[in-house]
This record gives C-alpha cells, sequence and structure tokens, in this order.
C-alpha cells in the first residue's frame, strides 16, 4: 500500500476526549496489515544515521518502535507512563494538549553516548516527545532524532523541539 493510502486509514473524532479537540485516532491503521507496514517501512527510513537504539513512548509509540526496530535490526527501550517500571533511571512531568502527564525510562538500560532515536505516533504539543528527550539525555543518551506519524502543526510540537531533528510523515 502507498504511504497517503495508509495514512488516509487514521480516523478523526471531533470532541474527543473533550469538547474542542479533533482526535486522530491511529486505530484502523495499526488494524490494517498492508497500511502498518507501509507506516513501518516509512519511519524505518526516516532514521538518522548511526542510530543504536529506538525509544517507545506508551502507548502507541511501543507499536511503532517495536515494528521499526525489527524491520531496521534495532532494540527498544520503553517510555513508560509512571508507576510501571520497577527501577527508574528519572522521572519528568510535563503538559498536554489536554491535561498533565508523566513518562519515566527505566534504569540501566540507556548507555552513556548511545545514540537513540524516538518513535511515537502524533506530535501534538510536544511535550511528551520533550520530556522522553529529557529523559534520554539525563542518562547520557545521545537523542540522534525524533519520528512521528502526524505531526499537528497548529500546537507548536516542532518549536518546543528546538532543534531537534523531527521527522513526519504527514503534518496536519
Ligand atoms: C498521545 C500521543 C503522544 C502524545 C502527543 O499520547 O500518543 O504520545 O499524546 O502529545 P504531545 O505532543 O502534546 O505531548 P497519550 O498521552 O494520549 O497516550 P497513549 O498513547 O497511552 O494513549
Ligand atoms: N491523536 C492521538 N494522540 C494525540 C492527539 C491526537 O489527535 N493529540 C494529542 N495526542
Amino acid at each position: 500500500m502507498d504511504l497517503d493510502k495508509a495514512l488516509g486509514l487514521i480516523a478523526e473524532v471531533p470532541d474527543f476526549p473533550e469538547p474542542g479537540v479533533l482526535f486522530r485516532d491511529l486505530s484502523p491503521l495499526f488494524a490494517d496489515a498492508a497500511g502498518f507496514a507501509a507506516v513501518t517501512d516509512a519511519l524505518a527510513g526516516t532514521l538518522d544515521p548511526g542510530v543504536e537504539l529506538l525509544a517507545g513512548v506508551e502507548a502507541r509509540g511501543f507499536l511503532l518502535a517495536a515494528a521499526v526496530g525489527y524491520a531496521r535490526g534495532l532494540g527498544v527501550v520503553l517510555v513508560r507512563k509512571p508507576g510501571k517500571l520497577p527501577s527508574v533511571a528519572g522521572r519528568v512531568d510535563y503538559a498536554l494538549e489536554y491535561g498533565t502527564a508523566s513518562v519515566e525510562l527505566p534504569a540501566g538500560i540507556v548507555r552513556p553516548g548511545q545514540r537513540v532515536a524516538v518513535l511515537d505516533d502524533v506530535l501534538a504539543t510536544g511535550g511528551t516527545v520533550a520530556a522522553t528527550g529529557k529523559l534520554l539525555e539525563d542518562a547520557g543518551a545521545e537523542v540522534t532524532g525524533v519520528s512521528v506519524v502526524l505531526e499537528l502543526a497548529g500546537l507548536g510540537g516542532r518549536a518546543v523541539l528546538g532543534g531537534r531533528s523531527v521527522h513526519s510523515l504527514r503534518t496536519c
């Protein structure tokens, strides 16, 4: 399946999770074998040179990081919501488009100097990816770049990420 058709499987849901938010639901894309494969291949092609590890952000980032990791022969570090990890390297709290959230990095997984790419489904305000980048850098990693399926340009995530290398398959 070509990438445009695959991205066309993403549903738009008005007023979720609260009034005024147009929610992009990737569930139909993930459920379509050819669509998921097309997006996986496209994301695999966005990785910056020398990437050694992928960081997948809970929960939908896990799916993408796992698929791209398999395609590219790379492992995945799971960036998790609080309370899931037995031992954490660090935690960062941040604001979302709706509400607040936190992410944690497991202890002892990322090596100092390791080149890590961040994978997620949607870049909105950029809070999640910025927090993930900080967690990884606090652990001594080098963040090579950020790869997402959708970038919601109106929410300014790219600006929040400063000079990071950001790759999005579609901007809307
Ligand atoms: C969504 C999405 C990104 C984040 C984007 O995750 O999957 O991780 O929000 O928003 P931001 O750029 O404003 O930070 P959510 O917290 O809804 O978690 P989920 O994947 O577990 O549903
Ligand atoms: N879809 C999925 N995740 C999100 C969205 C969205 O529209 N906005 C912020 N996080």
